[in-house]
């Protein structure tokens, strides 16, 4: 298309950019009430026992202290045993903050204190002394490690499969290869920390209906929680969250700080706000600790013969939380026999969580890591032997690809990199003193739809809004979903406002699993082009209308007008149409289902390739990573912009999880230690250098009309493992234990 209102594909800034930057855009906790009240979470201080005794005399006798809430005197709740679920709960019962006096895991909310100011609040939970009685506790995964039994399975395993079953002789095939590699992968815990805190404003009004500003990526699921929990309706409970400063995953189930501050409000009539501190940050999902053995059998010539993927990764007692950590293995390569299989150990720890490409982000990259040590076993270059073993279809269960550019993102990311150049020997690449190392390896995610709905309405200055409860995390969302009614509806950009972010608006998804551009784009773009429709019924209308013969495929919508594509010169304006039809504006709202009988019969994936430098001391051990190419296949690019930073977003974290990130668990304690941003270290500005980001073409007819994959997640997979290939190069030595820390490159 060339005509004025194009949009999609083209570099946008972000329509909320201004608001964000000038503080005009609010969060969670900036949200202001009359009389509002605040709340301070006690969080338990052991690991596992009970509470014997809280005694919050000295608290309440502070003056602007309203109450102190805990299992003692919280109200009776009728889901409380119930068991409700979220809506990305998975197999066993939700922790229920405050149930009873039972202490499962360290960090555990015990109380809450409501006062007049935040400051009261929090002074006065130093005064709330509780006894506890402490039994043993077991945090320790490797210690655990042969309790490993399955998982349950649930609904949620139609987005998150189990591994698949056995195919070939993989054992036996991999006795018999000529060359083997055997490997063995450890990565702790690790915490989403977006930057804004959580926190929930609960706008009580004297009707006590709730208006609730909850940091969350999906206000469907806030309010399906309060409803549930609390006994109300839809109409009593509001849920916004037109802004979030970053969620990863951790805003996909409610917290509770939102169940904390619901209780409060409705308890005392007053509206209330409760925000975590930091350290609270640490005190609930996160991911999983996971210990992974991964085998490669090859022919001489470097034919995969076998492949065996085993995780072990630790749950919670009261959920089984399971991710897709080994099956990527089975479909990534050409391979007859392959064994996969996965196993959780319940542990006195929270539920971990969706983070960033969960399952993937930890289970491709000790794949990688053993692909490149199987390369150096043969002699072979790491891209020559992905080459080599390329599977053109999903072998795990048997259907094509609905589109794979992965032989692309190789070619054109070696090419940017300048890979050809390398001399595959460790150690023999120097920068002065530096040990410089060239790594690579693959990336792989889902590219999924869910349901989502949508509404539409023009109005009589013949401006647009679009709407649905979807979110925007920071990765776009409100410009790609503008950009895609701007140009469905043929208006400039200026003239179209999308709005979500609230509970009142047609029902989306959480924003997660990289689905949103897909799900809610497709919506959008359905439900303009239904509007569209409308409108051009009503140009029809009059007797004496130009357009009266004239069918829908013969005209287009752009810059406010509906003209002929043949004869552009005939055209009537938005404005003029409603004045003709004697219309105050017209709407559509509609659902859009992915379309599951084509989809079905295709796998659906995004797929990277990273070359990596690295550059190592060889007296102190430190590595900076000088050098990223990632090269990108994630269907068609709404907005090479945004696209581009949330690709830069994972390459970021990958450094992280590579080099620095992990939440550090005392189990003497069951307490995380560096629970700040201090200790648990993340990258900063001065460590991170070049970064280039391709988006290779890929044209994917099945996934969805717009031929959208989502780019949320794929950036972080392959990163890990990139650096650490990297690193081997470098030093010659092969560390698969994350995050790879000066002391172990020593
Ligand atoms: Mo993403 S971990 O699905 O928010």
């Amino acid at each position: 298309m060339s005509n004025s209102t194009a949009y999609i594909g083209k570099q946008t800034n972000r329509v909320e950019g201004r608001a964000k930057v000038t503080g005009a855009a609010k969060y969670a906790a900036e949200f202001n009430a009359e009389g509002l009240a605040y709340g301070f979470v006690i969080s338990s201080a052991v690991t596992k026992g009970k509470i014997v005794q809280i005694n919050a005399e000295a608290a309440l006798s502070v003056e602007g202290v309203l109450q102190v809430f805990t299992h003692e005197n919280r109200p009776n709740l009728a889901w409380f045993d119930f068991k409700y679920k979220d809506q990305i709960a998975p197999p066993g019962s939700p922790f229920r903050p405050l149930y009873n006096n039972e202490i499962k895991y360290n960090g555990q909310p015990i109380a809450l204190v409501v006062a007049e100011t935040f400051e009261l609040a929090r002074y006065a939970a130093t005064l709330v002394h509780v006894i506890y009685e402490i039994e043993p506790h077991e945090t320790n995964l490797k210690e655990k490690q042969e309790e490993a039994r399955g998982p349950k399975a649930g609904f949620l395993n139609l987005l998150k499969p189990l591994p698949p079953k056995p195919r070939g002789a993989a054992g036996k095939a991999f006795d018999n290869a000529p060359v083997r590699v055997l490997t063995e992968h450890v990565h702790g815990v690790e915490h989403h920390n977006p930057l804004e805190l959580f926190a929930t404003t609960v706008m009580r009004d004297i009707d006590g209906k709730l208006t609730i500003y909850d940091k969350t990526q999906g206000v469907p699921n806030s309010q399906l929680y309060v409803t549930q929990v609390f006994g109300l309706s839809n109409d009593d409970v509001r849920v916004l969250s037109p802004f979030v400063g970053g969620g990863f995953g951790s805003g996909l189930r409610p917290q509770y700080q939102l169940f904390m501050a619901v209780m409060a409000a409705i308890e005392l009539k007053r509206s209330v706000r409760v925000s975590l501190t930091r350290q609270q940050m640490f005190t609930f999902g996160h991911r999983p600790t996971t210990l992974q053995w991964v085998a490669l059998g090859a022919s001489e010539e470097g034919k995969l013969e076998a492949v065996l993927h085993e995780a072990v990764s630790e749950t919670s007692h009261f959920e089984d939380y399971t991710e897709t950590i080994v099956n990527w293995s089975g479909s990534a390569y050409r391979c007859d026999n392959v064994k996969l299989d996965y196993k959780l150990v319940p542990l006195d720890m929270y539920t971990p969580m969706d983070m960033r490409a969960p399952g993937a982000a930890t289970g491709v990259p000790a794949l990688e890591s053993a692909m490149d040590e199987l390369a150096y076993k043969l002699g072979m270059d790491p891209v020559h032997l992905r080459l080599k073993n390329y599977a053109e279809y999903d072998q795990n269960t048997n259907k094509p690809f609905s589109s794979k550019e992965l032989r692309e993102c190789y070619r054109q990311g070696a090419e940017r990199f300048g890979w050809a150049n390398r001399n595959p020997v460790p150690g023999s690449m120097k920068d002065g003193r530096w040990l410089v190392g060239w790594g690579m390896a693959a990336g792989v995610w889902d590219a999924q739809q869910m349901p989502a709905r949508a509404e539409a309405v023009l109005s009589i200055d013949g401006k647009l809004t679009v709407s649905s409860a979807t979110a925007d995390i920071g990765t776009g969302t409100y410009t790609i979903m503008t950009q895609i009614a701007a140009e469905t509806f043929g208006l400039p950009l200026e003239d179209v406002t999308f709005k979500l972010g609230d509970s009142a608006l047609p029902l989306a998804p959480v924003q997660g699993g990289s689905y949103t551009a897909a799900s809610v784009g497709s919506a959008v773009k359905s439900t303009c082009e239904k509007l569209a429709k409308k409108l051009f019924s009503l140009a029809q209308k009059p007797k004496n209308s130009f357009f009266a013969s004239v069918k829908w495929e013969e005209v287009e919508l752009v810059d406010g007008h509906i003209q002929l594509r043949n004869d552009t010169s005939q055209k009537i304006s938005f404005i003029e149409i409603l004045r003709q039809g004697k219309k105050n504006g017209l709407q559509h709202k509609s659902t859009t289902m992915p379309n599951l009988l084509k989809q079905r019969k295709y796998t659906r994936h995004t797929h990277s390739a990273i070359f990596v430098e690295v550059k190592v001391d060889p007296d102190f051990g430190t590595v900076v990573v000088s050098r990223v190419v990632s090269a990108i296949a994630g269907g068609r690019i709404l907005n090479p912009k945004t696209a581009r930073s949330q690709i830069l977003g994972g390459v970021v974290w990958g450094i992280s999880k590579a080099l620095e990130e992990e939440s550090v668990v005392d189990h003497r304690f069951g307490r995380i230690v560096n629970h700040n941003l201090g200790e648990y270290h993340v990258p900063v500005n001065a460590d991170i250098y070049d970064i280039d980001v391709i988006f290779v073409d890929e044209h994917d007819e099945i996934i969805n009309p717009l031929g959208v994959k989502g780019l949320g997640e794929i950036g972080i997979v392959g990163v890990p493992a990139a650096i650490a290939n990297a690193i081997f190069h470098a030093t010659g030595k092969r560390i698969h234990e994350l995050p790879i820390t000066l002391d172990k490159v020593m």
